[in-house]
């Protein structure tokens, strides 16, 4: 049997150079110190394509129409042999991918793993988050019921307040004057298409740079090693000699030297196979004891159901409402979070010290503390009242 599919590798690699990539992504020398937070980039990886990969199985039942949505979501989770589990798994991976991309984000910013030559890792990272939280939300409507209205009827709105472009970006967004079987089709067409295929590439080219580049790490590996630290091993030393030779070697796009380093495959690999495998399980876990949510049938009319807003946007959603009133609204509704997105964006070029230690550069940390801190308590005072009723009624 091993000799057919050894036959097979070897035909394909004499025409495509297989062994000579799996080599430079395989036997690459990464910083060991703190290397259990380097592999959140891989888990958020792996699970995005659990995501894609249940997003399919999904599509074989669902119905991307209004009269037919919810009762094929309805159909998936009641009737369809493990329909429950893999609409249970896209759901729960979705939040968890969430925190996960928060997570390696705030890990990559107090790590100032950001800084040169890393800027365009970083930006297309922000890229990322911004397609995951799209792809999120876009989901949402897909099930047709109230509370996947009621998250669009405030996306929409919020959208309608951009300065200069608000009224044409909501009329795109709906595709008819009221929110209905145009919008669904929009939503349909980027949840599905357009925003897993943007996320699926620019996360591959992200990678990329990495192995490009190699990985920075943190801080703690360009200290000196602590008393006490147990002596190199031949895998750290052999693998620190052929980082040496990449960062002395003018081709190389490599300058970071951390001061112990081991190889990815196999020591590194096993930490993100760990990793991500808890993680799947904790997916896992959740679906079996909260099934995916399914809400009433969509009744704009109604006076008796209390919406709510995505857990990941109820930030936003008081921002919205410490800021009433005509001329303020778009203070909070783009204003504000364009802002913060902006200087995400820009942040390699704003932080242009080439200090990495947290403590050398207390202004950025505290700054950064600031923003999730705020997005913390707002969410927090969102959550614990009554949605927000006066905005969906307002007119830019
Ligand atoms: C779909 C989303 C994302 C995927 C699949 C992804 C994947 C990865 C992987 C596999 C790594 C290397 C391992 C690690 O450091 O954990 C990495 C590193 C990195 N990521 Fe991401 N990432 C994503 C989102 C982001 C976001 C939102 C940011 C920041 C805004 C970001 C910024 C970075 C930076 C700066 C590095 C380099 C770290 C270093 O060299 O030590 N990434 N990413």
């Amino acid at each position: 049997m091993f000799w057919i599919i050894d036959g097979i590798y070897e035909w394909i690699d004499r025409r495509l150079p297989v062994s000579a990539v799996l080599y430079r992504v395989l036997r690459d020398p990464v910083p060991e110190r703190g290397s259990w937070w380097y592999t959140l980039g891989a888990a958020i990886f792996l699970l995005l394509i659990i995501q894609v990969v249940t997003g399919i199985f999904l599509l074989l039942y669902y119905v991307p129409s209004w009269e037919g949505a919810l009762d094929s979501i309805i159909y998936i989770q009641q009737q369809v042999f493990l329909g429950w589990l893999v609409r249970g798994i896209h759901y729960w991976n979705m939040v968890m991918l969430i925190i996960l991309i928060g997570a390696h984000m705030s890990r990559t910013f107090i790590s100032a793993a950001f800084k040169s030559p890393r800027e365009l890792t970083w930006l297309l990272g922000v890229t990322l988050l911004l397609l995951m939280v799209a792809t999120a939300f876009t989901g949402s409507l897909l099930r047709w019921d109230q509370s996947g209205y009621f998250d669009t009827v405030v996306g929409i709105k919020i959208a309608s307040w951009t300065p200069l472009i608000g009224p044409w970006l909501a009329q795109l967004w709906r595709g008819s004057d009221v929110i209905g079987p145009a919008t669904l089709t929009r939503n349909f067409a980027l949840h599905v298409w357009i925003l897993p295929a943007g996320l699926l590439l620019i996360a591959v080219v992200h990678i990329g740079l990495l192995v490009i580049q190699g990985q920075f790490g943190s801080w703690v590996n360009y200290e000196p090693e602590p008393p006490g630290s147990p002596p190199f091993t031949e895998d750290e030393i052999a693998s620190r000699k052929k980082l040496e030779e990449e960062v002395l070697d003018p081709r190389s796009s490599k300058v970071n030297l951390p001061a112990r380093t081991t190889w990815f495959y196999p020591f590194h690999i096993y930490k993100e196979a760990v990793v991500t495998l808890v993680l799947f399980v904790l997916v896992l876990v959740t679906t079996v004891l909260f099934p995916a949510p399914i809400d009433e049938p969509v009744d704009p009319t109604t006076t008796t159901y209390s919406p709510s807003s995505m857990w990941f946007l109820l930030f936003e959603d008081q921002l919205l409402l410490l800021f009433p009133g005509s001329w303020l609204v778009p203070i909070a509704a783009t204003i504000a979070p364009g802002i913060v997105i902006t200087l995400l964006f820009l942040l390699p070029w704003l932080e242009r010290s080439p200090d990495i230690k947290p403590s050398l550069r207390p202004q950025a940390v505290a700054f950064y503390a600031v923003i999730v801190g705020a997005i913390l308590v707002l969410s927090l005072l969102a959550a614990s009242r009554v949605y927000n009723y006066d905005f969906i009624n307002s007119r830019p």
